[in-house]
């Protein structure tokens, strides 16, 4: 057990070193080889867990959820209407009552300067189950995903993000690259770009641990030899149906179809995705954009998506192996 994990939150991925995030990535390869062969062993009996979601979800909060029951503890789940928070009990108040009865908390939300707050008024570690800004549990699970295919030292990765690189995803794997001093590339129009202070953050990171940070409009340059092509939705929650005209002209270009993933030169390239994707017309979101914009995929084609290639369903269960080697790490028994 790594003792200089224990108590802290994890609020964004630079909260902790890339010794911390291996010894969290190599915690949850234990934890998953553990579950699988029926040797786990519970270390967060007794613990109980406040989980805040301000936004819907699937993967994190049923990730959160596995994780602490396989591991032996309690969660309560705060869906976004069912607490006062915001609306009649302040951030701060809320810190101070959770962090009473609850042993961590995970939030999801807006700001990133909500998830800050709770931090510093609860008590207790806190999580950030995703923010407008940041998705640090994601990184753990997209990372440990992308280690299971390359045993290789980390300076040897290579991947693209293309799409709306200034959205949670985008930042989150701009700042994971540099941070891991790995070969990162951001392939989107210059206008979502991630913001001037974070890329100016993610170049201190690129020089202290010898990453190779690429920003470039041309989505064939940034796939140039990668072995992972990551996208992400093209309008994010929160975001006003508005942006939709605007953001589906502008990113079209980088759509995943087979053509971008052939331009990696790879034949071995793998496709990654948080998920949810709009790659066919099986949603209701999926289904209106089509009616309204005459396109029947978005950030990715359904033969992508269908395609070997495709690793998301594997990057999708590594939450909550990863998301447990948090807990485990912060919260855990000796
Ligand atoms: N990738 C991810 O965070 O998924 P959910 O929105 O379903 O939690
Ligand atoms: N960028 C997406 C990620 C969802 C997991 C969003 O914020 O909606």
């Amino acid at each position: 057990m790594s003792f200089n994990l224990r108590n802290r939150s994890f609020l964004k991925l630079i909260d902790f070193s890339k010794r911390d995030l291996t010894y969290i990535l190599d915690l949850a390869r234990d934890l998953k080889r553990a579950k699988y062969a029926g040797t786990e062993v519970q270390l967060l009996k007794g613990k109980n867990i406040a989980l805040i979601f301000e936004k819907a979800s699937t993967r994190t909060r049923c990730a959160f959820e596995v994780a602490a029951y396989d591991q032996g503890a309690n969660v309560t789940y705060l869906d976004p209407v069912g607490s006062h928070m915001g609306k009649k009990e302040s951030v701060k108040d809320t810190a101070r009552v959770l962090g009473r009865m609850y042993d961590a908390i995970e939030y999801r939300g807006s700001g990133q300067k909500i998830v800050e707050e709770l931090a510093k008024y609860a008590g207790v570690p806190v999580f950030n189950g995703l923010t407008d800004e940041f998705h640090p549990t994601q990184m753990c699970a997209d990372i440990m995903t992308m280690r299971e295919y390359m045993p290789q030292p980390w300076h040897d990765f290579k991947y693209a993000f293309v799409g709306d690189a200034r959205s949670n995803m985008g930042n989150s794997l701009m700042i994971a690259g540099c941070l891991m001093g790995m070969d990162v590339r951001i392939g989107a129009p210059r206008h979502l770009w991630p913001d001037g202070k974070l890329l100016e953050y993610a170049r201190e990171l690129e020089n202290t641990n010898k990453g190779k940070l690429t920003l470039t409009e041309d989505p064939r340059e940034a796939v140039d030899g990668v072995q992972f092509i990551h996208t992400d939705v093209w309008v994010s929650m929160g975001e006003p149906d508005e942006v939709w005209k605007e953001r589906i002209e502008l990113l079209k270009p980088y759509q995943v179809d087979s053509e971008l993933m052939a331009a990696s030169g790879n034949s071995r390239v793998r496709f990654m995705h948080c998920l949810p994707a709009f790659h066919n017309l099986e949603t209701q979101v999926g289904r209106e954009i089509y009616e309204k914009f005459g396109v029947d995929s978005l950030e990715v084609t359904e033969e992508v998506f269908e395609s070997t290639a495709g690793i998301q369903f594997e990057q999708a269960e590594n939450r909550v192996h990863s998301i447990k080697a948090l807990l485990v790490a912060t919260l855990g028994s000796q």
